[in-house]
């Protein structure tokens, strides 16, 4: 199949979270399924330029409608991750891709239903006939709709539309009269089984119209697709999932197993591996003299969270998980940024405040890095989210041999299951978990894992083996995404016939 992923985050050239893993991932995956897999992305700024090769500009531009005018885009190609690229620079005054920055501006709607436009514009001139066009969360939600509405109408309908969901907390809404500026047609669309917001009627939601017009709907586990149809989870879509219900479906993400392996991952300063795990242990000491952190709890467990830290997270818990882990007698390590000011500026209270204490540091910024060295010292890694799409932090955590501790949702309920849980088989226990976002509930997970790790050192060594050696790769999940999209191209040939 030709398939092309239009995202606003690839990994690692723009990368804010699990979006940008699952892009490269999945499409490498793809790749090497045998797809042509090819991938359209915003020119940022702010790419890590240094990780694309062979990025040059293609001699024509491509021009785009938006606001009435047609504006051109310079269009660069280069290769990540082994993956041609096709990067949108659009010659718009309001140099939407200037910012320093992903997401999170003012005019968000606009720089994204701008880049929705020019991608479809781009494959259209440039006479590409995709099998799968697969879009990625609201900021290219705007494809699906586009597509049907206005390319498939200009002979440009070879492809079917694949939309998928990374988190329902975010959906773009925006006030009606903003639909327009990339050519939809509001009167057509401004209504409760199309683009309307389920929520605020004035509002055009940008998220509804993907799940309407796509052709098939993914999330990114299937717990978490049970949980979207309800009206707690749904965040005002549940009825619109639940009335499209036939084409939506939960496929867990996997990970990049060629990056993250701890065996081959050059940023560790001793590789290691399920079989010797001598290395994860000066790992573990090189982390603790690097921070400063006290060498007196070497043998006690080193717990860490690497995590953007936002409500959903449970940054509340996160904090408690800091000082709970101290009165156990460990040690705990955490790496996060929060684009919210209030939870930053909170967190950096706390970083200096532990900023010389010998059994905890907290360092707030994005830094890969030091992620790694994270993921390869820690031996229990926290994640008490209030919700969780899939999450990739407790796969990374296990490929590197730390325990997930966890609450039960979404993903992590799919990939998580309690080493004291007698309703799941021995060899899948893989970890700790709760079930309510509490304090108490916490405490009593981190307290088992602490029994656990110390009452038999053989026993949690043998844990940690079978976290390493369990296959999170995107070896099913692509399949998984492969069988969808071929019943869909099926569907697509015996109709046209
Ligand atoms: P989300 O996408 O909701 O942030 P995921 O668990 O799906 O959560 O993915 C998070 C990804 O971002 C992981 O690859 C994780 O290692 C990375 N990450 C999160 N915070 C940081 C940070 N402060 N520094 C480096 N990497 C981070
Ligand atoms: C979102 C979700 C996270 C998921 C990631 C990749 O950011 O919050 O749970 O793992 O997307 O799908």
């Amino acid at each position: 199949l030709h398939i092309v992923h239009i995202a606003a985050e690839m990994a690692p050239v723009a990368k804010v979270g699990g979006l940008g893993d699952v892009v490269s991932g999945l499409s490498k995956s793809l790749q090497r399924r045998g797809h042509l897999v090819e991938i359209v992305l915003p020119k940022y700024d702010c790419l890590q330029y240094d990780q694309i090769s062979g990025l040059k500009a293609l001699d024509v531009a491509i021009e785009s409608f938006f606001d009435g005018q047609l504006f051109k885009n310079n269009i660069w190609v280069g290769i990540v991750e082994g993956l041609p690229v096709f990067f949108i620079e659009p010659q718009h005054p309001s140099m939407f891709f200037h910012r320093g920055s992903f997401y999170g501006e003012y005019d968000d709607f606009k720089r994204f239903s701008f880049f929705s436009r020019a991608a479809l514009e781009l494959l259209y001139q440039a006479g590409k006939k995709p099998d799968i066009i697969h879009c990625h969360d609201w900021q290219t939600a705007f494809v699906a709709p586009l597509y049907w509405d206005i390319y498939a109408a200009k002979g440009f309908n070879s492809a079917r539309i694949c939309f998928t969901c990374h988190n329902f907390e975010y959906q773009g809404a925006a006030h009606v009269s903003e639909l327009s500026s990339c050519g939809l047609d509001i009167q057509r669309l401004d209504r409760p089984d199309r683009m309307q917001d389920n929520l605020a009627s004035d509002r055009i939601n940008p998220l509804k119209g993907a799940i309407v017009f796509s052709n098939i709907v993914t999330t990114v586990s299937p717990t978490y697709a049970q949980e979207v149809l309800t009206p707690e989870c749904g965040r005002g879509l549940h009825g619109t999932l639940t009335i499209h219900s036939k084409k939506f479906v939960g496929v867990l993400n996997g990970i990049d197993t060629d990056s993250w392996n701890p065996s081959t991952d050059i940023v560790l300063p001793v590789q290691y591996s399920a079989d010797d795990l001598q290395g994860k242990a000066e790992n573990k000491d090189g982390l603790r003299r690097h921070l400063g952190l006290s060498s007196k709890k070497a043998f006690q467990p080193l717990v860490c969270c690497i995590t953007r830290l936002v409500p959903q997270k449970g940054v509340h818990l996160i904090r408690h998980a800091i000082y709970q882990t101290m009165e156990l007698g460990g040690q705990f390590v955490l790496l996060g940024a929060s684009p919210i000011p209030h939870i930053q500026t909170e967190f950096e209270g706390l970083a200096s405040h532990f900023k010389n204490h010998p059994d905890a540091r907290l360092i707030l910024k994005y830094d890969e890095a030091l992620s790694r060295l994270i993921y390869a010292a820690s031996d229990m890694f926290i994640i008490p989210s209030l919700f969780e799409p899939c999450g990739l932090t407790q796969m990374i955590a296990m490929r590197y041999g730390s325990v997930p501790i966890v609450r039960r949702t979404g993903g992590l309920n799919d990939s998580v299951f309690d080493v004291d849980d007698e309703t799941i088989p021995v060899q899948f226990r893989n970890g700790f978990s709760f079930s309510k976002p509490d304090e108490q509930e916490l405490n009593n997970a981190l307290k088992r894992a602490f029994d656990y790790y110390t009452r038999n050192p053989e026993n949690w060594r043998k844990l940690v083996q079978n976290i390493m050696r369990l296959d999170f790769s995107w070896d099913s999940s692509a399949q998984q995404y492969e069988e969808l999209y071929e019943k869909a191209v099926i569907k697509a040939r015996a109709a046209a016939n």
